[in-house]
Order: C-alpha cells, then structure tokens, then sequence
C-alpha cells in the first residue's frame, strides 16, 4: 500500500461509502418528492466493473478497510451480489449494506453467502400508517421480513436507522426502541440533516438528538456505554441494564467531524470527501480516459485535500450541496 487518503486535519479515511444507484423503491418525505427525481443516465453510472475496480484501488493503494454499500437503494442495483463477492474477495475489508430493506428477505441469504458481513436497514415507524404516510408507499411488512431474514442470515448484528419527523413519528421513539429490543436489533436515531432534494429541512422543526434520549429516558433507563466512541458516530447507551442499546447519532446539533474517518464514491464515480461537500473530485473521467490504478489514486489523495474541517450546518454562510442524500450515499 502506499498512500493514505489523509486531509489536512490529519484526518485519514479508512471507510468507503459507494453508493450503487441514486434510484429508490420508496419515497421519503425527507429524502425526495413524491415523484422521485431525475435519475442519473445509465451512461453515466460506473458499471460493476468499474466500481470494482475503484473500490479495489481504494483497497489495494489507498488503506480502504472498510466499505459500505449505499443507493438509493442499492438491493434494486442488478450487479449487487457480485460487487459484494468480489470486493470481499479482495480480503481484509469489512463489508456492509444500508438498505430500506425492501426485498431484502430475497437476497440477505446470497449476500451473506458472498461475505456481507452487517446490514443496517432504514425503519423510521412499526405503525403501518405512520410508515406509509412517511415513505409514501405501505411496504411496512417487506421491511420487517427483510429484517428477520437478515438477522437469519447472520448479517448482525443487525441495525436500524431511524429519523423522527416532527408531528408525524416523534412520539414513537420509545416504542420503536421496545420493538428492535424484542427482535434483537440495534436502534439508532439520526438527527435529520439538510439533504433533502426539496430543500424543505428547518433546524426548528428538527428532532434533536437531546429531545430523543428525553422522550426514551421517561420510559428505560438509559446508561451511557462504557467503550469510546472513536469514529463512529453513534452516541451508544445501555438499555435497562443491557444487553439491548440504543444509540443516537446527533449529527447536527453534536457533530462527530473532527473523528470522521468517511469517503464517499457516487453511482457515477465522483468522489466526495464529505456528505456536505461543494466538490467532488470525476474519477468516472478520468478511468474511462485511460488513467491508471496509481493516477486514479493520486487523483483521490488530491480529492481528500480539500476535505473541510466540518459540515457548518449552524454556520451562517451554510449551503445545502447540490445533490440529494439519494445521489450521495447515506
Ligand atoms: N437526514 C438524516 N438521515 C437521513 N436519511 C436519509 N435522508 C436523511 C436526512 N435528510 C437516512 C435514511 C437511511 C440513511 C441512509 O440515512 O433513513 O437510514
Ligand atoms: Fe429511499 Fe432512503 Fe430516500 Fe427513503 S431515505 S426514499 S429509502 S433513498
């Protein structure tokens, strides 16, 4: 190996998020409009193998350990199974998937027979109503066989990922904690951030992650979990005394920047050094120009230069970037 994918905080990124598709199943509110967006041209999405191929340079060249497959939703990506098999086959690299869990309970056995190794599967309500007003589509049991079949496959521990929305599931904090408890999931809260294609995210009408641990310490007793928290984002509690926890990702109100150790690579290969960047860096150019392994990385080191400090939501001059959290990557 020969270089890291080190910024100018000294921070160094060692987990890659590629996103395999922009498109989704379902219809968040807070992600997309009811009627989805422009979808990037299949011309313009990296092939499987040109994905392989830049997840195998950030491998190989770049001290990549880590890679997590994201979308849209990436199980609707037709190559999935086989980009999985063969970045696991790269050896040393912890794989993952964060998904809706829509048809999940189809492939979760194939994935883990390729060398998944985890799933976190997006569930923001156990109410079938609730599920459907948010994700404008009542696919709320798909979601829970999608879950079992997962846990069944052994890709745990298994994680939720759940954002509260104000007025619609921000009284369903300690119920949904009950329910991942009883099916041995991990619950996490995320804060919401302003990555919604319709630009409709206000700080106020945010559910902070302050408000969460109140509305779930009225019903368990929460106890901060004694391992550091390192890079990983989650703010991990014990639940009643264990073995159950819950964590809460409070990403704008305590932002876990300074420990980011995040890449990110597009469906159509452009690298963003952080999910609020205002640049990326077109590795999708530069490799269908006939660029080699060492110049795709060197292009990459140069990507993470320009890395900035924090996200700045609170900041006054804070702008949105240009590309919805569906063409990001979670
Ligand atoms: N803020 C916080 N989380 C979000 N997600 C999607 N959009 C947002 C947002 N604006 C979540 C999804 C999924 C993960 C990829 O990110 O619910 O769990
Ligand atoms: Fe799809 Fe995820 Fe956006 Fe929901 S949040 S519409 S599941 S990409």
């Amino acid at each position: 190996m020969g270089q890291l994918l080190e910024d100018r905080f000294g921070r160094v990124a060692t987990d890659l998020r590629v996103s395999l598709t922009d498109r989704c199943n379902l219809r968040c509110t807070y992600c997309m409009p009811a009627e989805g967006l422009d979808w990037l041209p299949t011309d313009q999405t990296l092939d499987d193998d040109e994905v392989v191929r830049l997840i195998t340079i950030g491998v190989r060249l770049l001290g990549i350990d880590e890679v997590r497959f994201t979308g849209g939703e990436p199980l609707i990506r037709r190559g999935l199974v086989d980009i999985v098999r063969r970045t696991h086959d790269l050896g040393g690299v912890e794989t993952s998937l964060t998904t809706n869990g829509l048809g999940l309970h189809r492939t979760a056995k194939a994935l883990a027979a390729v060398g998944l190794d985890r799933v976190n599967v997006s569930l923001d309500t156990v109410r079938p109503d609730s599920f459907a007003q948010i994700t404008r589509r009542d696919r709320l049991d798909d979601v829970v066989a999608g879950l079992a079949a997962a846990k069944d496959a052994g890709l745990g521990p298994v994680k939720v990922n759940a954002v509260l929305l104000r007025g619609i599931n921000d009284d369903q904090a300690p119920e949904l904690l009950r329910w991942c408890l009883e099916h041995g999931y991990e619950l996490r809260f995320i804060e919401q951030m302003p990555l919604d294609a319709q630009h409709g995210w206000h700080r106020d009408a945010m559910v902070t992650a302050k408000e969460i641990l109140a509305a779930l310490e009225a019903e368990f007793v929460l106890t901060p979990a004694a391992e550091p928290r390192g890079s990983a984002p989650a703010e991990l509690f014990t639940v009643d005394g264990g073995p159950g926890t819950v964590g809460v990702i409070a990403s704008v109100t305590r932002p876990f920047c300074g420990d980011c150790d995040r890449v990110r690579l597009t469906a159509d290969g452009q690298v963003r050094n952080c999910l609020f960047a205002r640049e990326e860096s077109d590795l999708r150019a530069a490799l269908r120009g006939g660029a080699s392994d060492e110049e795709l990385a060197d292009r990459w080191v140069t990507a993470m230069r320009g890395k900035r400090a924090g996200h700045g939501i609170d900041d006054p001059t804070f702008l949105q970037p240009d590309r919805p959290m569906s063409a990001i990557g979670g």
